[in-house]
């Protein structure tokens, strides 16, 4: 079988993870969620007290931090500097901190590598913001994930509800507004959609309708 590999771009909360996720267990490849690794650069920024807005602080520390992807029971783990911190990344602070770290040329530079590396050699679906524009500008099939905003922050609300978080849901629209933001207007690599992705808006869409539209998109040699 030939090895191929699936983009999947959009703007935070457009469901990129879940049906990323889903799409890799069914066609039985590594699924690789790149955002995590923005994050850990965040959570380290966090941990150790330096702010995530510093870019010149943050560009003197990197040599400091690494960030390996691992399996385990077909999950993806993240180690910053050995450590699991898969669950620790998941806070608002972290999402904030993310999305500023990842405005950084040199930050940015780091992470496509390790994506890269990751996805040399094997069949993977990859979820993030510039995966069809600028990690895999080859992948085989790209697509772009979109949902308005007040599906996305309905999602989230819902998502923290169930998690016993308390939060409002005009604070989670604004948030997702500046994410938005912050994502499609930084000067390298922003979140876009590369010119040969098929954009899927998935607003009243159940995972399973997204699920199912893709995998007719992809052709059948590739994974039976
Ligand atoms: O997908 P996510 O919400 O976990 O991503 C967190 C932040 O990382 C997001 O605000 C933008 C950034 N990111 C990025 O710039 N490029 C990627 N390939 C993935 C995420």
């Amino acid at each position: 079988m030939k090895h191929f590999s699936i983009a999947i771009d959009g703007p935070a909360g457009a469901g990129k993870s879940t049906i990323a996720k889903l799409l890799a267990n069914k066609l039985k490849i590594i699924y690789v969620d790149t955002g995590a690794m923005y994050r850990a650069v965040a959570l380290y920024c966090i941990n150790n007290e330096i702010n995530y807005n510093d870019k010149e602080s943050i560009k003197n520390i990197l040599d400091d931090i690494d960030i390996k992807i691992v399996y385990k029971e077909n999950n993806q783990r993240v180690l910053l500097n050995g450590k699991d911190v898969s669950n620790e990344i998941r806070t608002n602070e972290v999402s904030r901190g993310a999305s500023a770290v990842a405005t950084i040329k040199e930050v940015r530079i780091k992470m496509v590598e390790l994506q890269r590396n990751i996805a040399k050699g094997t069949s993977i679906v990859m979820d993030g913001r510039d995966i069809g524009t600028y990690v895999l500008p080859n992948a085989d099939i790209k697509i772009f994930l979109t949902a308005s905003v007040e599906e996305r922050a309905n999602r989230r609300y819902k998502e923290l509800f169930q998690k016993g978080v308390n939060c409002s849901l005009e604070e989670i629209k604004n948030e997702i507004k500046q994410r938005d933001k912050n994502d499609s207007s930084r000067e390298f690599a922003p979140l876009k959609k590369a010119k040969d992705a098929i954009e899927i808006d998935t607003t009243g869409m159940t995972v399973e309708e997204v699920i199912e539209k893709i995998v007719k998109l992809i052709p059948k040699d590739f994974y039976n």
